[in-house]
């Protein structure tokens, strides 16, 4: 990437101060990056401090690359520490969720020392199926409250939950529960979406097909309507927990017992079983939550509207704001169940005052229009954060003037499955924020961009991510598979952790993520990264979604195709399509540069995403490889479309590495 062209990027872009008003009351002071740089390992045994341990470690960080120990010598509980220890400080009656459900209306609100009752009982429960500390046990289940306690009563008992987003097939569930042999399952009958049942436990029948092992399913009642049943291997959630005794004395497991497994597609068809550990983990989750998000647990709502089914439910949902003692909105449905503008709906009514989400549900939310969020009262946000890919500078500044009110900061928050908790972001009442770019390392990490050889780039210049020291939350491996595990993540710059993403430093040092390496093209010897041109084209006022590809070609290496969906009103307004055409590949090579500009822009009603929301980026390079597109600028072709809408409802088992 050129100077001239980074420039170029980066001067379109604005740059904010965290206000006056917001650094007064940011948890976090200036020297907090002084002080975690002089001696990491150091700052981070403090930030361990934040749990209460049953044997205080003395030990802080063991490091065998690339196998870490994070306060090894010292034992707890993590449910004890997202629960009961803050039912024992009196705060009992605090609200832990505001649980709101799929269905307009419905809703449950759950107490810290409500949850303290419902864990301790699902604890029992499955001590009564037979679970024990070190078994495995696969969660396939809807976003209800029930989900959440099941995940706090597995760690409790020193167990290994494994969950499993419930939009997956039965096929990607079975593989799951066979890599790590679990042999038990939580599930429900069904899930609500838009209001419609969809059922459940039909998937975890025909995945056990395949699982022998699977000695005790334990299932929750949400939808009603009959289930097939196994007398003897299948229990209902209220017949068995609901009788349990409200006490459970929970037991203390080392810090580096393992708490979960969370599968994540890698470059081969076969997901990896990335596995977390307990003390490092839960000091690397609480410790961001309460910086990053500036928490203050009397006062904040939050919501991160994720799914419990993915790592960002994992650490934002449960362990880190439970850890904090925070009251949070968990909520069940999809963007617009019971209309397009619940989301506002519910932080007009519980007062939402921190929202975190991925640019993909952003940019939905803004093709939905402004009318939406401008009809209800916004004013409760004080911050708002995003995660999962690059946002693309329209998104941040619509996220920050509709949902913001033009003045909250943004959190653009860089992590990964593998790193267990945010690892790259601004700190909103330090750090300036810009958009698009996730700005700077957290305290206590060690961030660089490097080019092929491994050696750190300059400002203004592109490389890849990578990670030089250690840090709590990481993983401590690939399940079963620590040979795939050095070889993913540890070899390609030896002594230092390959993220697999690219990235660039601008002209101030500050760090912009442009995705998965996989998504950067080489345009006659040009490296672009598909982000880039996305970026561009998105800025067109006629572009609601834009995902670009680099389709080999025979003369350039790679040519750049773009799908793009237009804004509705564009859509409907627009007669002439090729004119269009020509008028965004125009615009993205004013934007970029000559270089930039598409070799074909088609137009398309929807992007095949994955069901995580991911756009299946290299379903669409097969569709512009393989296909003999000739001049087409609209993809109305039956067969194509087809084998987009195919591949969309089978999206769940893509492996989706590349389509980050
Ligand atoms: C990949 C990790 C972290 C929870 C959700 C995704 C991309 C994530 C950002 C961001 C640019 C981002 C990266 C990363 N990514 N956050 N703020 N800016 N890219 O977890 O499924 O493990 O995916 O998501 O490509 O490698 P995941």
């Amino acid at each position: 990437m050129t100077e001239a062209k980074l420039e170029a990027w980066h001067d379109e872009t604005r740059s904010f101060a965290p206000s006056a008003e917001f650094a007064k009351q940011a948890n976090a002071q200036p020297s907090i990056y002084d002080d975690a740089a002089a001696d990491p390992v150091a700052w981070w045994r403090t930030q361990a401090d934040r749990l209460t341990w049953t044997t205080t470690p003395t030990k802080s960080l063991e490091w065998d690359l690339p196998f870490a120990k994070w306060f090894s010598d010292g034992t707890l509980n993590a449910s004890y520490n997202a629960v009961d220890r803050h039912v024992e400080a009196g705060k009992g009656d605090k609200v832990a969720y505001h649980w709101i459900a799929d269905a307009v209306g419905e809703s449950r609100t759950i107490t810290y020392a409500q949850l303290q009752k419902l864990v301790a009982q699902a604890a029992n429960a499955l001590t009564e199926l037979g679970v024990k500390s070190g078994d495995r046990v696969a969660v396939y289940m809807p976003m209800i409250p029930e989900a959440v306690v099941t995940m706090l009563a597995i760690v409790r008992l020193g167990a290994v939950h494994s969950v499993v987003f419930a939009g997956f097939s039965a096929e990607a569930l079975s593989s799951r529960i066979l890599d790590s042999d679990c042999q038990y399952v939580v599930t429900a009958d069904g899930a609500y979406r838009r209001g419609a049942a969809s059922p459940l436990k039909p998937a975890v029948d025909e995945a056990l097909e395949s699982c022998p092992n699977v000695k005790a399913v334990l299932v929750v009642r949400r939808t009603g309507g009959d289930v097939g049943w196994k007398d003897g291997r299948d229990h209902w959630w209220h017949e068995i927990v609901d009788r349990q005794s409200e006490e459970h004395a929970y037991e203390s497991f080392p810090a580096e017992h393992t708490m979960f497994i969370m599968y994540t597609s890698g470059t081969t068809a076969k997901p990896k079983g990335i596995f977390h550990t307990t003390g490092g983990y839960l000091t690397h989750v609480a410790a961001t939550h309460d910086y990053i998000f500036d928490v203050k647990p009397d006062t904040d709502i939050c919501w991160t509207a994720a799914d419990i089914g993915w790592i960002t439910g994992h650490s934002y949902i449960v362990y880190g704001p439970l850890i904090n003692c925070v009251t949070q909105v968990m909520y069940e449905g999809l963007p617009d169940s019971g209309g397009k503008d619940r989301w506002w709906k519910i932080i007009e009514e519980n007062k939402v005052t921190i929202l975190y989400t991925a640019p993909t549900t952003i940019r939905t939310l803004m093709k939905w229009g402004e009318e939406f969020p401008k009809s209800h009262d916004l004013s409760s946000l004080r911050l708002l954060g995003t995660v999962g890919e690059p946002i693309n500078p329209e998104a941040w500044i619509w996220y920050r003037e509709n949902i913001g009110s033009g003045k909250t900061p943004i959190v653009d928050t860089w992590w990964q499955t593998e790193t267990g908790g945010i690892l790259i972001t601004p700190l909103p009442g330090i750090t300036a924020t810009k958009p698009g770019a996730a700005m700077t390392p957290f305290p206590g990490i060690s961030a660089d961009i490097v080019d092929n050889d491994g050696n750190s780039v300059g400002n203004g210049e592109g490389g890849y991510l990578v990670l030089t020291q250690p840090w709590p939350g990481m993983t401590r491996g690939i399940y079963g598979d620590p040979e795939r595990f050095m070889e993913t993540y540890w070899s390609r710059f030896p002594g230092m952790y390959f993220a697999g993403d690219g990235a660039k430093r601008d002209q101030d040092g500050d760090i912009w993520l442009l995705g998965r390496i996989d998504d950067v093209m080489n345009i006659s010897g040009h490296r672009l990264s598909t982000t880039e041109v996305e970026h561009a084209l998105v800025g067109h006022p006629a572009v609601a979604e834009a995902a670009v590809v680099g389709a080999s070609d025979p003369t350039t290496g790679q040519a750049i195709v773009a799908f793009v969906t237009l804004k509705l009103s564009a859509e409907d307004a627009s007669k002439d399509q090729s004119a269009l055409v020509e008028e965004l590949r125009n615009h993205v090579a004013k934007v970029i540069g000559p270089i930039a500009k598409p070799r074909q822009i088609i137009l398309t009603p929807e992007l095949p995403k994955t069901r995580s929301g991911k756009i299946m980026r290299r379903l669409l390079r097969d569709v512009a490889e393989d296909r003999d597109l000739g001049d087409v600028t609209t993809l109305t072709d039956p067969t194509v479309v087809n084998q987009i809408a195919e591949l969309m409802e089978i999206g769940a088992d893509v492996d989706d590495d590349l389509t980050r």
